[in-house]
């Protein structure tokens, strides 16, 4: 009886708690920022039934998300929606090193071969995603990398990938979140593999080996992290503008800076002025800029659907409408298309185990509010 009683307890302590917050989270002044997120009030109205690749297109932008083989070949209206929706689309997995290599001497293109046949018998633009990272590495890659075989271990993998989709690539993800500060070093980048077995000079070689095998392909510096006005995001903005500035100075082939993006609905640190600022720092080094992998984490909202998809919308229309502020991004890709398939369902689940709903159509491929959201972003964008 006593445990029945404790469990209804409870129960009814976390049914207060939880209306108590979402209620305090919605009415107290300091919740929110209410010139950027005013969920309940908000209309979230976009004109017309356009998709929204097609408004960003009309703006001179791409528009697309990151898909997988697993998903694609198998959900028919996953495809029709990737299809409808988007212009670009970039592999989640298939392009990493643990998908392309199953031992040190062989790679197998077969998952994202597939990815790029779909693109290109869709009419979609095609992007590369990542060429040097320090996760997602197979496991024979630890125990075989050292300072004699590296520098060959990364020529040889840049190389053969980019050659491999010469030509039919929109742009590469050379090297991706080399940034850590937490690492302690004076200059920022994080300690992986590649910086311990060939030196900070990785990136710059990274960037140079992949210009030589498709001169023609847009290359990109990509990280996470410089969103908010919080402290951490400040000081890993100035390392990221750091290390771009130190590669243009040395006259390295990079194009663009990719702005991963992944937000949350609940974080209210977004400092417009500050975030144009540094987007206009970033190209006043003749870079561009991508938004590589938005959504919108969702965990730590209320678990009412009408409620939390308008945090989630207000959230995405008050980020887009900064970044697609600045001429110099070209580009905005969700990270997912439909909440049936995201990452943030395993790595970032809700306690209260309700689906989570981070990105623009639901797990029916319904359109959300999200979706109103990022249509408007890009109908009120400039044109490029
Ligand atoms: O495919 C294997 C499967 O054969 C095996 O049985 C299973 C065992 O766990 O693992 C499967 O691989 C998983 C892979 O996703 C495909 O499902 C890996 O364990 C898992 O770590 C991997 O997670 C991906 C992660 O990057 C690491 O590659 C996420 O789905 C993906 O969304 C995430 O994406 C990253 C970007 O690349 C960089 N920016 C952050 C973003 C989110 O973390």
């Amino acid at each position: 009886m006593a445990k029945k009683t404790l469990f209804t307890r409870r129960q009814t302590l976390f049914f207060w708690l939880s209306t108590f917050a979402s209620l305090s989270l919605l009415t107290s002044k300091n919740a929110f920022n209410p010139r950027q997120i005013d969920p309940l009030s908000r209309k979230f109205v976009a004109s017309g039934n356009m998709s929204i690749g097609k408004r960003a297109l009309i703006k001179g932008l791409s528009y697309g998300a990151a898909v997988n083989k697993n998903s694609l070949s198998s959900n028919p209206q996953l495809a029709a929606s990737i299809d409808k929706e988007c212009v670009i689309i970039v592999p989640e997995w298939e392009l990493k090193w643990d998908f392309l290599r199953p031992t040190s001497t062989s790679f197998d293109f077969r998952p994202a071969d597939w990815l790029a046949e779909f693109a290109r018998t869709h009419g979609l633009l095609f992007r590369g995603h990542t060429l040097v990272w320090h996760e997602a590495l197979p496991t024979w890659f630890v125990k075989t990398i050292n300072s004699h075989n590296a520098r060959q271990l990364l020529l040889e993998h840049i190389t053969t990938v980019v050659k491999h989709y010469a030509g039919n690539i929109h742009s590469w993800d050379v090297v991706n979140e080399a940034i850590n500060l937490q690492d302690g070093r004076s200059d920022g980048l994080r300690k992986t593999p590649w910086l311990q077995f060939i030196g900070r000079d990785y990136i710059e070689i990274a960037f140079c080996i992949a210009a030589e095998a498709d001169p023609k392909a847009m290359l990109v510096y990509n990280d996470y992290g410089l969103e908010y006005d919080t402290p951490e995001h400040e000081a890993k903005r100035k390392a990221v503008l750091n290390l771009l500035k130190n590669l243009k100075s040395k006259g390295t082939p990079i194009h663009a800076l990719g702005i991963q993006s992944h937000l949350s609905g609940d974080e209210t640190r977004f400092n417009s002025d500050k975030f144009q600022k540094f987007l206009s720092e970033i190209a006043s080094l003749d870079l561009k800029i991508l938004i590589t992998e938005i959504d919108v984490k969702d965990k730590n909202l209320p678990v009412d659907i009408k409620v939390r998809d308008r945090i989630v919308a207000a959230t995405y229309e008050d980020y887009l409408s900064v970044v697609l502020n600045e001429p110099a991004v070209i580009a905005v890709l969700t990270w997912g298309l439909s909440d049936r398939y995201t990452w943030l369902s395993e790595y970032q689940p809700r306690r209260d185990g309700a689906r989570v709903r981070p990105l623009p159509l639901d797990a029916n491929f319904k359109r959300k509010l999200a979706w109103n959201a990022i249509a408007r972003a890009f109908d009120n964008a400039p044109q490029r």
